[in-house]
C-alpha cells in the first residue's frame, strides 16, 4: 500500500468537442486529494479503462448516462487500491474496481466498489477479460446473440477488446467465428493469437464479397461493434431467424449525425433480429460471468490482450488512439 500524497492529478473536460478530441477539449491539473468523511474510503487508482463510449459521453445528447459536465472529471471505470478507509466492508491495502474517474485519487462509498481477487488476475485484466470488456462481449454473445454450437459467428472490430472476447467465446462453445478489424497485423492477431477461423480485412478487402466466401452457409450471429458499411454488408448475408446484437457504432461516433443501416430489410426477409444491449443492465449476473471468464483464461482457452499506455497525461492520445483504430485489444491508461 502507498500512503496518499497530497495532490491528486486529473483530467477534466473543458468544453465539448466537435469531431475528434483534440487536446484542448480536457483540462488537466493537480487538485487537493480530498478528505475522506465517516461511510467513506479513498482509492489510488492505478488503471482507467478506455471506452469508446467516453466518446458519447462528451456530447450534450440523451443517452443511458448523463453527459460528462463541462469542467467536471472525465467519467472512467479504474481498479485501485484503497489507501484510506472510513467505511465498514473495505480496508486500506484492498484492491477494488468502480467508476472512478480519470485521476489519481478518488473518492468512493462501499456501495460503488467491487472487491478484485488478485490471486485470480495481475490488476489490468480486471478491466479487459475479467473487467466490463469481458462482460459485455460475455452477455451480448450469449445472451443476446443465443449462439450454437455449429452456428457461423461474425464479429466485428474483432482485434480489440470487446470483439476479441465475444469471437474467442464463439469458438469456445463450438461455433465457427469470423472476425472483421483493419490492417493485415490486426487479421493475423484475430486469428493467430485469439483463434478465429478466419479474418477479413475491411480497409483492403470488400467486405461483403468476402462474407460471401466465408459464410457459405450465412451468418447466424452477427455481433456488431461498429455500425456503418460494415453492419450494412453482413446485414445482407443473414441467415433465416439471425440475431444482429447491437454492441456499438464506433464508425458513428464522431459523425455528428449517425447513419443508420440501409439494408436493414433484411431483418424482415430473413425473419432476423437486431437487438441492442447495455452491460450496465447484466450486474446482478457479474459474479456468475466473471467465474465463468477466469475459468476460461486458466485453462489458457480465452487471451486477454492489454495495451497500457503510461502517465495520466496520455489520456487526451489514447482516446484518439481508440477511435482511429490505433489499438489491439484492452487499451488501459496506467494513471499512476
Ligand atoms: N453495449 C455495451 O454495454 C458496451 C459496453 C462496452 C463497449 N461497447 C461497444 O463495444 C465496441 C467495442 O469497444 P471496445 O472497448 O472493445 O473497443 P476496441 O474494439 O478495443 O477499440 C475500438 C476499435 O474499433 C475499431 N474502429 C474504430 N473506428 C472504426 C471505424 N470507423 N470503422 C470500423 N471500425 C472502427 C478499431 O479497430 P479496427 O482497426 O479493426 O477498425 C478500434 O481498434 C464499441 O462500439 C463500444 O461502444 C458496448
Amino acid at each position: 500500500m502507498t500512503a496518499p500524497t497530497t495532490r491528486n492529478r486529473r483530467v477534466r473536460l473543458a468544453k465539448r468537442p466537435d469531431g475528434m478530441p483534440d487536446d484542448g477539449v480536457w483540462d488537466i491539473d493537480d487538485a487537493d486529494v480530498a478528505d475522506i468523511e465517516d461511510g467513506q474510503l479513498l482509492v489510488r487508482v492505478d488503471y482507467v479503462s478506455m471506452d469508446p463510449a467516453m466518446r458519447g459521453w462528451l456530447d450534450d445528447k440523451r443517452s443511458y448516462l448523463p453527459p460528462v459536465a463541462v469542467g467536471d472529471v472525465m467519467r472512467a471505470i479504474g481498479v485501485g487500491e484503497v489507501v484510506a478507509s472510513r467505511s465498514d466492508g473495505f480496508a486500506e491495502g484492498d484492491h477494488v474496481t468502480g467508476a472512478f474517474g480519470v485521476q489519481q485519487y478518488a473518492v468512493a462509498t462501499p456501495a460503488s466498489l467491487t472487491r478484485i481477487d488478485l490471486s485470480m488476475a495481475p490488476l489490468p485484466v480486471f478491466l479487459s477479460v475479467l473487467g466490463s470488456t469481458g462482460l459485455t462481449a460475455y452477455f451480448g454473445l450469449l445472451d443476446i446473440g443465443q449462439p450454437e454450437p455449429g452456428d457461423t459467428v461474425v464479429v466485428s472490430a474483432a482485434a480489440g477488446a470487446v470483439g476479441s472476447v465475444a469471437g474467442q467465446i464463439a469458438k469456445i462453445i463450438g461455433c465457427r467465428a469470423v472476425g472483421i478489424a483493419g490492417g493485415p497485423e490486426k487479421c493475423r492477431l484475430v486469428v493467430e493469437e485469439f483463434g478465429f477461423d478466419a479474418a477479413i480485412d475491411y480497409r483492403s478487402e470488400d467486405v461483403a464479397q468476402r462474407l460471401r466466401e466465408l459464410c457459405p452457409e450465412r451468418i447466424d450471429v452477427y455481433f456488431d461493434n461498429v455500425g456503418g458499411d460494415i453492419l450494412d454488408a453482413a446485414l445482407t448475408r443473414l441467415d433465416r431467424h439471425a440475431r444482429v446484437v447491437l454492441c456499438g457504432a464506433i464508425s458513428q461516433y464522431n459523425q455528428g449525425r449517425m447513419r443508420g443501416p440501409s439494408n436493414y430489410m433484411s431483418l424482415l426477409v430473413d425473419r432476423a433480429r437486431m437487438e441492442g444491449f447495455l452491460v450496465l443492465d447484466y450486474a446482478d449476473r457479474y459474479a456468475e460471468a466473471r467465474g465463468r471468464l477466469a475459468a476460461w483464461r486458466d485453462q489458457g482457452r480465452l487471451r486477454s490482450r492489454e495495451q497500457v499506455l503510461e502517465g495520466i497525461d496520455m489520456f487526451p492520445e489514447a482516446l484518439r488512439m481508440l477511435l482511429r483504430g490505433d489499438n489491439s485489444g484492452k487499451l488501459i491508461v496506467a494513471v499512476r
